[in-house]
Parts: C-alpha cells; structure tokens; sequence
C-alpha cells in the first residue's frame, strides 16, 4: 500500500513538474518570438499603452516634436507603442513610406477607427479592398482625369466668384477658414457631384464629420450620437436624391456622365454598384475634401502673409494670367498650369503644415521589415512629418523655401497626399481648388491676418483655432 502510494505521488510529481516545464518553455519561446525582432519603443500601460502622451501632444499639434521625434532620437525611425489597445509600429523616412505605402492590400490594409467606419459607412472606398476598390477609384478617378478637370475649371471659378461677391464683397472682416470649407462643399457636392442641396445641408455634414475621430462613446448629447443622428438625415437625403435621379435615367432622361453622381447612378443602374455604396461615397468624398483642403488654403494664405516676397512673386504671376484674358471671362485649366509658382507655394505650406500627420495600417500578415517582424494584426503608422522635417530630404527643412519645388523631391519622401494604391484620389481636384480660390482672392482683394499669433489645434485633423480672421477690402481697379 505504501508502494503504491509512494508511486502515485511520484506520478503526480512528475506530471506537474512536467507541466510546468512545458508551460515555462512554451512562454519562454512565446516571448521569445515576440521579443526576438520587435522594434524597441515602450509599450506603456496595459491596454492603454501610451494613448495618453499621443493625445496631450496631438492637442497640441505637437504629435512630431513631443511624441514622435524624442522617440527616433532614443529608438530609431522604426519603434513601438500601444495607442488605443492596439500594439502599433510607427514607421518614419521614405523607405518606410515606399515600403508600407506600396504594399497596401499585399502586407497592410488601412485601418481606420470605429467611429469613422461607423459615420463614413462601411461601404466607402476607405473600407474597400483589391478589386471592390480598383474599382470604385476607376469610377472617381474618371471625373478627376483630364477630361473631368477641363469641366470642373469654369465650375469652380463660377462658385468661387459667386461666393465671394455674395459674402466677402460685403464684409470687412472674414473667416478665411470658414470660407474655404464653405468653398470647399460647394465644389465637391456641385461641381464634382452634380448634387444640389438644401441650405442647411453644410452643417449637417459638418456635425457628421465632429463626429469621425470622436471617443466611441454615444450617449445622448455626446458628439458621437449628435454625428449618428446627423448621419441618419444625410442618409434619408441622399436615398431621396439617388432614387429620384435613377428614376429619371431608367425613364431615359440622359443623365451628363461627366458628372460623378450621374456615373454612381449609372452604375447602380448596371447592378454594380449598391444604393449604400452610393451614399457611403458621397458622404467619404465630403469628408476626404472638407479640412485637408480647407486647411491647406488657410496655412497657404499664413505663409503669404509671412512672406511678403513670396507673396509678392505671385502676384505678379496671377496678374500675368489675368491680363491674357477679357474681363469677366473664366479661367481655363490652360491658365491653372501657368499658376507654377502658386503651387510651389501651396505645396511647401503643405509641406510645413501637412492636413494630414499620416494614416493607420493593419498588418495583414507577419511582416519582415528592417530586421524586425511586426507581427500581423498590429498597426503601423506612417507619417509625413517623418519625412517632411527631415534634413535629408528637405535643406534647412524648417524654412519656408517654395523654390526648393523646382529640384525633383526624392520618391515618398514628400507625401500630404500620401503614395501607393490609396493616393488620394482627389489631389488633382485640391489642387484646383487651391489654385482657383488664391488667384480670385489675390487678383481682387487686399488682405491680411488679423491674429498673426493663432494657435494650431489638432483634433485630430489640424485647424487654425480661430478660423484665421482677415481683413479684406475690394481692389480699386
Ligand atoms: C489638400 C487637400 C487634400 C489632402 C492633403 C488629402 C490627403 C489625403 C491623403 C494623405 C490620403 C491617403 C490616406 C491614407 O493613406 O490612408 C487621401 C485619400 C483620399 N482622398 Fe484626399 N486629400 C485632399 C483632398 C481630397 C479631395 C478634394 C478629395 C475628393 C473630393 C479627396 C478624396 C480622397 C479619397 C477618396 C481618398 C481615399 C483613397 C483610397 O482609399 O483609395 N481628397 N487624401
């Protein structure tokens, strides 16, 4: 009996103890594969990690200098964080760039958070992968080629001039901000679109839009909620309009194709593209356009008013193209390729002031980069200040030097439109919209800021935070 009891202690002995070693060594190799070629950086706190930090400095549109900069100082371009629960590797330089950017839909997938997806719905292009969004970028990229932007040029010049006789002719003090958001819906809605809308409809989209990057939390009140509700009567709007023109085109009215709304709708008539999609795209394109250019214009008009010489430059440009043509008359998409010195401006603003920090990917697979695996499922994000404020890219990378446009800029290396098969599909339609709004300002109104000093917000998207208030007064001749 005492046999048999020694023996089946021993038994058990040996069992846990063999258990224990198997749980050790499996630990031992699962840290081991995890810690063997991850980036360094800290990963923080549980689950929140360093989400605290990134807010603080993105408040403060300090996100490059207070969190990413001290961490490649310490780390190196590539390092490691936990924003929001997830691991996440941020990447910076234009190898990175080249590397994450082009291998979209092969290693990454753009991840964006909940609370966009929920708003923008799950059927816009930014959710789309492999062919569902070749597909859908052929269709806007369509309305945005050539022939679409020969169209959009007296479309825009009309909606810009009706906008300022309207609103600045009668004003001394203007948000310049807020003129160019206003500007801006126009010509996505109007002239891209071919929608016409309600007055009103600009605010409800701007509620939506509060709502994109807002906590994941709605109660009632909350910015989200406000955004879903918002949402809600877009979406009864537009299921009102695209049921409307589609029973226009089946009744054979022909719709002008040019127009992308007509394109959407022609599509759904084939069976290709759902009602959702249609809506969810109208929606995604309003958002895509709506701060990136807005901000773009006003951090273009900043930087004018800094430097007087570049300003002066190009006016002188703008008074060349308007002297080539009879008064009244439109400018041509002839006339915006003159505008060179312009968009060497617009791009260095850019440049200093990027409308967007960089964009989240998922990995989709375990991926070998630099020596390190970043394992599937964690996020990389890239960056533009990574590149843009880097000495090896950019001489004296703090300086405004809109010349430094006229050397060819290293590929990825200089990115507010970001790269690979998500480039944005809009950057030929920002860049008319930049163009065509400066050269009616300039040519017609004397301007300044009236708060040179305002403060950059970020939230996460950066706005100047009093809207950039500035004088103006009608030119005398
Ligand atoms: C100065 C103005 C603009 C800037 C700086 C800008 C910047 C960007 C960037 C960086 C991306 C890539 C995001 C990523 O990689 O995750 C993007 C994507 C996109 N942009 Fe723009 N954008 C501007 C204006 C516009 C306009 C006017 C439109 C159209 C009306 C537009 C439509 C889009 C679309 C549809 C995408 C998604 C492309 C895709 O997923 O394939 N953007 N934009």
């Amino acid at each position: 009996m005492a046999v048999q009891i020694c023996f089946l202690l021993s038994w058990a002995l040996f069992c846990s103890t063999a258990m224990l070693l198997a749980i050790f060594l499996k630990h031992r190799k699962g840290c081991g594969k995890s810690d063997r070629k991850l980036p360094p950086g800290e990963m923080g706190l549980p689950w929140i990690g360093e989400t605290a930090y990134f807010y603080r400095s993105q408040r403060g549109n300090q996100l490059f200098e207070e969190f990413v900069q001290p961490r490649v100082a310490k780390y190196g371009k590539i390092f490691k964080t936990r924003l929001l629960g997830s691991p996440t590797i941020i990447v910076n330089g234009a190898e990175a760039n080249r590397f994450f950017l082009s291998n979209e839909f092969k290693l990454v997938i753009s991840s964006w958070p909940t609370t966009s997806v929920q708003l923008m719905g799950i059927n816009s292009i930014m959710e789309k992968q492999g062919e569902q969004h070749r597909f859908l970028r052929e269709i806007i990229a369509t309305s945005l080629g050539p022939a679409g932007l020969e169209i959009l040029v007296p479309k825009i010049c009309d909606s810009v001039q009706l906008y300022l006789d309207k609103n600045w002719n009668v004003r001394d003090e203007i948000s310049l901000f807020h003129s160019a958001k206003a500007l801006t819906f126009t010509i996505v809605l109007v002239c891209l679109l071919g929608l016409n809308f309600e007055p009103g409809t600009l605010s409800t989209f701007e509620r939506v839009l509060e709502g994109v990057f807002a906590a994941p939390v709605s109660f009632p009140g909350s910015k989200l909620s406000r955004a879903k509700k918002a949402r809600r009567e877009i979406k009864e709007m537009l299921i009102k309009v695209v049921r409307e023109k589609r029973k226009e085109m089946e009744s054979g009215l022909v719709g002008d194709e040019r127009l992308l709304f007509t394109r959407f709708v022609s599509g759904m008539i084939r069976g290709e593209i759902s009602e959702e999609e249609v809506i969810d795209n109208v929606v995604l394109l309003v958002f895509a356009a709506h701060d990136t250019t807005s901000f773009a214009i006003a951090m273009t008009f900043k930087m004018l008013a800094e430097h007087p010489d570049c300003h002066y430059l190009l006016l002188q440009e703008h008074d060349d193209i308007m002297s080539r043509r009879r008064p009244g008359e439109n400018l041509t998409l002839e006339d915006t390729k003159k505008m060179k010195y312009t968009w060497q401006v617009a791009r260095e603003s850019m440049r200093l002031f990027p409308p967007i920090f960089g964009s989240f990917r998922k990995a989709i697979a375990d991926i070998e980069y630099e020596g390190f695996t970043i394992p599937k499922g964690w996020k990389v994000l890239w960056t533009t200040y990574g590149t843009h404020y880097n000495e090896e890219y950019f001489k004296d990378p703090l300086t405004f030097n809109p010349r430094r446009f006229e050397e060819p800029i290293p590929p990825y290396a200089y990115l507010p439109f970001g790269g690979g098969p998500r480039i944005c599909a809009g950057n030929q339609l920002a860049k008319l919209n930049i163009l065509i709004f400066i050269h009616y300002v300039v040519t017609r109104y004397n301007w300044s800021l009236l708060c040179p000093d305002e403060q950059i917000t970020m939230d996460p998207l950066p706005f100047p935070s009093h809207g950039m208030p500035i004088k103006v007064s009608l030119k005398s001749s």
